[in-house]
């Protein structure tokens, strides 16, 4: 029996030693030290051993099932390490590879300037008036004094949405000081910036859609110094304190006196060169003080209150900010285009 055992003890040994993985072993240790297992069925044979014998064997069978059970645990303890290695292994994060890069967006050049403009504005003291794009022919044309046969009316001209001529899409900003006066008391002091709409070809300089910065102020006693004050400092805020203004007489409909604001050319200084196309200077804005009859269709009484609108192209200053040549840059979002601003 003794030879019985120490058999078992060395194949059991050799066998737990090759155990390439928990299910293995566990089958190992069932076959061995399990209720019907090889041990178990050796030790049911005592019985047939003489008296002193017995205690001689069962000592040694005792020694032999605490040998297994200790090299079952380390040999389940070496799997569990070697797995726990592998896992390791295959899990590798390596902190070194270059991130991937996350491109950010930015500001539209257009938002840009208009953000600028907006600034300044507010820290003058206006506030912001936004207003349909779908507009009432009413306060487009009507309420801003513009005659029945003036040609901004005709289909060649706006993109009316009814037959009957009653809304279209708005050809200018201005709308915003009828729905600004309707809305509000003097003292106003607004700005309106938005998209407008025009049918002409799309070419360097034009396109049936831009933006309008429109402004309103109504106090009384404003004046054209006022005006002039206004948006000479807008200039001097967004061209350097250099910058040299000319306000030149014009009409507007609207306005009364109405004039046109142009800028000094930043390249030849007056001179006349390719940029300002030999004038020496650049249109920029119109503006006025706002026609009597504009005041008293909107429920201003002129006697007391006076005031002053202007109407900037916001393509048109973003251009001359940023010495951008064609239009139609600012429309395609290319981001080769954008991402230099
Ligand atoms: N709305 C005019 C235009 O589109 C500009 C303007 C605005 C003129 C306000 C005077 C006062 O040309």
């Amino acid at each position: 029996m003794k030879e019985m055992l120490e058999a078992l003890r060395d194949a059991s040994r050799q066998a737990i030693d090759a155990a390439a993985d928990m299910d293995v072993l566990e089958a190992l240790r069932i076959r061995y030290l399990g209720k019907k297992g090889e041990l178990t069925a050796i030790l049911k044979q005592m019985g047939r051993l003489s008296a002193e014998e017995r205690p001689v064997i069962g000592q040694l069978a005792n020694q032999i099932r605490a040998e297994m059970e200790s090299e079952l645990d380390s040999r389940k303890a070496a799997l569990a390490a070697r797995l726990q290695e592998l896992r390791l292994n295959a899990e590798t994060l390596d902190v070194t590879i270059p991130g991937k890069e996350v491109r950010l967006g930015k500001k539209h050049v257009l938002n840009t300037v208009l953000d600028e403009v907006t600034d300044i504005f507010t820290g003058m003291g206006f506030s912001i008036a936004e207003g349909p794009e779908i507009e009432l022919s009413l306060y487009d044309f009507d309420r801003l004094n513009i005659p029945e046969n003036h040609t901004v009316r005709e289909w060649t001209d706006t993109f009316y949405i009814t037959e009957d001529e009653k809304v279209h899409l708005r050809c200018q900003t201005s709308p915003m000081q009828v729905r600004v006066m309707e809305a509000m008391k003097p003292p106003i002091r607004i700005l309106a910036p938005g998209r407008v709409y025009r049918k002409d070809e799309i070419d360097a300089t034009h396109s049936p859609m831009f933006h309008q910065i429109e402004g309103l102020v109504i106090d009384r006693g404003i004046t054209m110094g006022d005006l002039k004050g206004t948006l000479n400092t807008l200039m001097q805020r967004i061209y350097g304190p250099d910058t040299v203004t000319r306000f030149r007489p014009h009409h507007f409909p609207f306005t009364e006196p109405s004039c046109e604001m142009d800028l000094q050319c930043f390249e030849c200084h007056g001179a006349g060169c390719r940029v300002c196309k030999g004038e020496g200077w650049i249109e920029i804005l119109g503006a006025g003080m706002v026609h009597p009859k504009v005041l008293e269709m909107s429920g201003i009484d002129p006697e007391i209150y006076s005031g002053f609108a202007f109407g900037i192209g916001l393509e048109r200053l973003a251009m001359r900010r940023f010495q951008i040549s064609d239009l139609r840059l600012l429309y395609e979002n290319d981001i080769r285009f954008l991402s230099q601003f």
